[in-house]
């Protein structure tokens, strides 16, 4: 994973770089480091932990230099470590590398034949010593750095660093993205334009298997075949101010408060007014064609694909079929002629989803995409580009992301079922009423915030949680326990209630709370069943409903949370917002790194 930076720069880059690492700290905060050269002569610092600690080093022991590259690491190969922590430097090269280089230990073998060992556990250095054993034969640096990436196998982003070379980067991608960014009379490189923001607008992306030489004033760019090619600058419009938490004690808790705002960013930019319609940005879909959809993605984006299923089946009447993005394209599945897949990633850089979209697009699919980051790989690999309009996502844990991609998603099922005549024009329009309804009924849940604190004062003392859901509220348990487990590191499983029966249910007993998501929807009854199957064994049961549901059945709950009377239909989105407070507040009670995780990061750029 890990993101890469570099500057040639006419000012000192050490601030310019661990700026740019700041907005790349979503990829991994194991450790961060940079390399400079200055007057010829390659100099590096590098820290374990988060970028503040570099950032501390580097107050101590400040690097000259106008020209750098700099890394932010989650580990992959060899534990966090300053040892293990990029730059990696031999001889007169250094190197920042996000990826993994598969063939590492085909490489430490041959070089080790040659009397070259190894200092660090990382698949990069690698890449160090190849090049500096190219150098030691006599080729020019960047001849080094191309023979050395003609070895290699597996993703990379690589930007390499010279002793004795003041105003040269090179830089290669394949399989991990990279971009250069032009400035006035400097020149950047970055895992993404987010990281160049605060530097430049003006912003070309690398093809995969492009190798660029850079320097201030002349980048070559070759392509995979070593053609010199010309890679147009794009103006990108980001706003280079970093998010800030607008007094939220995280970026969580903000992102989750903030859901009403961006829920009615999201609508009014698919929804045209009078007469309410659906639109969506200009494609070649044949709606009224789709009879399936392959829908694939990664972690809570997955749990919003499976959510969505309900939707596509139950009114477009459209086959559906949702596949974990590391699971799809190893199982080679057949892709029949005319297939629509949609892929839905916050980041638009998962590594597994990227690779299930080149899958699908080499069976020439029709591919649309979800994505909050425009200019992501993802979308920039698409057909049809569905944005979320939901702003920067920074804490780790996918809140506002979510909601944003149920809706997203919900909409394109209207469409469709609009499209196909699987509803009526009576039934579309109470679809969208309820879907403009969103942001409302989503601040009526947030009101919940108190009782829920309360609840996850009590549950933060456990060491097991289970989540249960019918319908589309399986996925959303499976969602509930995901968001706990990755920021209370407790540990959560969600469970379709009514396959409790078949193997979980012998886990239940006192020291086990169970969460149940029963809205009053039609699989209510059949909810509250399986639930008194819980209770029956000593189950603690917290039970989410409205009031007519809490009513009916809420006694004998250890714990209720009443949520606002909502429709069957928009209940998935409404009913995120108690699994996320729920984990929000356990954290908090518990101490963890909210935003941050352990061994997590915002964006898994490796496979
Ligand atoms: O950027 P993506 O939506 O592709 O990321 C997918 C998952 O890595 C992500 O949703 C992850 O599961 C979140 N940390 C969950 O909160």
């Amino acid at each position: 994973m890990c993101g890469i930076v570099g500057v040639l720069g006419k000012h000192e880059a050490a601030p310019l770089l661990v700026e740019a690492l700041k907005r790349l700290e979503y990829r991994g905060y194991d450790s961060a480091g940079i390399a400079t050269v200055n007057e010829g002569k390659l100099d590096r610092r590098r820290a374990v932990g988060k970028l503040v600690n570099l950032s501390d080093l580097l107050v101590h022991n400040p690097i000259a230099g106008k020209s750098g590259i700099g890394h932010t690491r989650w580990a992959t190969h060899g534990g966090p470590s300053v040892k293990n922590a990029h730059p990696h430097q031999a001889g007169d090269v250094a190197v920042v590398h996000n990826g993994i280089i598969e063939n590492f230990m085909n490489l430490r073998a041959e070089l080790n034949e040659k009397n070259i060992n190894y200092e660090t556990d990382t698949d990069t250095e690698a890449v160090v010593l190849l090049t500096k054993y190219f150098l030691s034969q006599g080729l020019s640096p960047t001849e080094a750095a191309k023979k050395t990436i003609s070895r290699l196998t597996g993703a990379f982003a690589l930007a390499f660093l010279f002793q004795g070379e003041d105003d040269l980067i090179v830089v290669a991608r394949q399989g991990s993205p990279l971009v250069i960014g032009h400035g006035d009379g400097e020149i950047y490189v970055g895992s993404d334009a987010i990281a160049l923001a605060h530097l430049t607008n003006k912003i070309t992306y690398l093809n995969e298997g492009d190798f660029a030489q850079i320097s201030r004033k002349k980048i070559q760019v070759e392509d995979k075949n070593g053609i010199i090619v010309n890679r147009k600058i794009q103006n990108i419009n980001l706003k280079s101010a970093k998010a800030d938490k607008a007094g939220y004690k995280h970026f969580m808790a903000k992102e989750i408060a903030e859901q009403p705002l961006t829920l009615a960013t999201t609508l009014e930019n698919y929804l045209h007014e009078d007469p309410c319609d659906i639109i969506l940005p200009k494609n070649n879909l044949k709606l009224t064609q789709i009879e399936s959809l392959t829908m694939v993605a990664c972690g809570t984006a997955f749990y919003a694909a499976l959510t969505a299923k309900y939707w596509f089946e139950k009114i477009a009447r459209v086959r559906v079929e949702v596949d974990v993005a590391s699971e799809f394209r190893y199982r080679e599945p057949p892709i029949l002629k005319e297939t629509t897949a949609v892929f839905v990633s916050q980041s638009g850089e998962t590594a597994d989803t990227l690779a299930a979209l080149r899958y699908m697009s080499s069976h020439n699919a029709n591919i649309i995409s979800i994505v909050n980051v425009i200019g992501s790989s993802i979308a920039r690999e698409s057909n049809l580009v569905l944005p979320l309009h939901v702003g920067a996502e920074i804490g780790v844990a996918s809140t506002k992301a979510f909601t944003a991609q149920l809706t997203v998603l919900a909409l394109l099922a209207l469409k469709i079922a609009k499209a196909k005549a699987t509803i009526t024009e009576n039934q579309y329009q109470k679809f969208l009423d309820e879907l403009k309804r969103l942001p409302e009924v989503i601040s009526q849940a947030l009101c919940l915030e108190p009782n829920i604190q309360k609840i996850a004062g009590e549950l933060a003392s456990y060491n097991d949680v289970i989540f249960l859901g019918r319908g589309a509220m399986y996925p959303l348990a499976m969602e509930g326990a995901l968001k706990l487990k990755e920021i209370s590191y407790i540990h959560a499983e969600g469970y379709p209630s009514g396959e409790l029966k078949h193997g979980p249910i012998a886990l239940i007993d006192k020291k086990v709370p169970v969460v149940v998501i029963a809205p009053k929807d039609t699989l209510f009854d059949k909810s509250v069943s399986n639930m008194q199957e819980v209770m029956a064994r000593s189950g603690k049961i917290i039970l989410i409903s409205c009031e007519s549901g809490l009513e009916l059945a809420g006694h004998g709950s250890w714990a209720t949370i009443t949520m606002p009377d909502v429709s069957e239909f928009t209940a998935p989105i409404i009913y995120a917002v108690p699994m996320q407070l729920l984990a929000y507040h356990t954290a908090l009670s518990k101490g963890t790194d909210v935003d941050q995780p352990r061994n997590l990061a915002k964006s898994v750029t490796v496979e």
